[in-house]
């Protein structure tokens, strides 16, 4: 059972190396901000809720998201392990989970933290492209579909999204100082904290996630 969690700043390359660990380890790849989208564009009641923060770059709130990766983590696919990105992102999501994998008899074995430097996080805000259907994340220069504009994975229309916006981008990096860079002290101190370097290319830091997380499967 390897139970994962992704750590770090809007842009840092969460959700590229979230789809290539999960795929590796056969595990789900879990993104709350992946499911509030869909549910955005779905018009559910969930989705309601999450358009008042979402587009803004602003957090939705602690009770909606925590019930939210409880009921997600109760379900079968997650017996074998979970990969979660973008939460936990406060400290009450943070103990949340504690209680949540004591619970469910699923604690986090790592904690992934990926750190790169503003500017760089600019540039790839600013040019990512994602897809509309499942998410996936494409860049203008570094990361092409095969063909322009569709996904390689599901052929969903790749759009920007909505809170890429420069404005939204600057809200999102202060939340993130503010209510989730605390987090990294929180895990340190559990012995959980792994830190990587995500100013090396997508392969390179994803063969050194596999070597780190290797270690901790053994
Ligand atoms: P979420 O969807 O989680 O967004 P985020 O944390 O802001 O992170 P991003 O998805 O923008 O970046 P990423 O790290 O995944 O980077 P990516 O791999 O795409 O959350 C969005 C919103 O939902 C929140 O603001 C909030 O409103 C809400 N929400 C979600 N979770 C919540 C929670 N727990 N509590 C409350 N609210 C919540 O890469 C970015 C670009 O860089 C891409 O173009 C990619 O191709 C490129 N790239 C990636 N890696 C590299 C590399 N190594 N080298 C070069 N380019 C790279
Ligand atoms: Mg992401």
């Amino acid at each position: 059972m390897l139970n994962l969690v992704l750590l770090g700043p809007p842009g840092a390359g969460k959700g590229t190396q979230a789809q290539k660990i999960a795929k590796h380890y056969g595990i789900p790849h879990i993104s709350t901000g992946n499911i509030f989208r869909e549910a955005i564009s779905n018009k559910t009641p969930l989705g309601q809720i999450a358009a008042r923060y979402i587009n803004d770059g602003n957090l939705v709130p602690d009770d909606v998201t925590i019930g939210l990766v409880k009921e997600r983590l109760s379900e079968a696919d997650t017996s074998n392990g979970y990969l979660l990105d973008g939460f936990p992102r406060t400290l009450p999501q943070a103990k949340a989970l504690q209680e949540i994998g004591d619970e469910l008899n699923k604690p986090i074995a790592a904690v992934i933290n990926i750190a790169a430097s503003t500017d760089e996080l600019v540039t790839r805000i600013s040019g990512r492209r994602v897809c509309s259907n499942c998410g996936a994340p494409y860049h203008i220069e570094t990361l092409k579909p095969r063909v322009a504009g569709v996904c390689d994975i599901c052929d969903g229309e790749l759009i920007q999204r909505l809170d890429d916006t420069a404005e939204a981008f600057k809200t999102r990096l202060a939340v993130y100082t503010k209510d989730s860079a605390p987090l990294e002290d929180y895990y340190e101190d559990t012995g959980l904290l792994i830190n990587v370097n995500g100013l090396l290319s997508i392969d390179q830091l994803f063969s050194e996630i596999i070597a780190l997380l290797d270690e901790v499967n053994e």
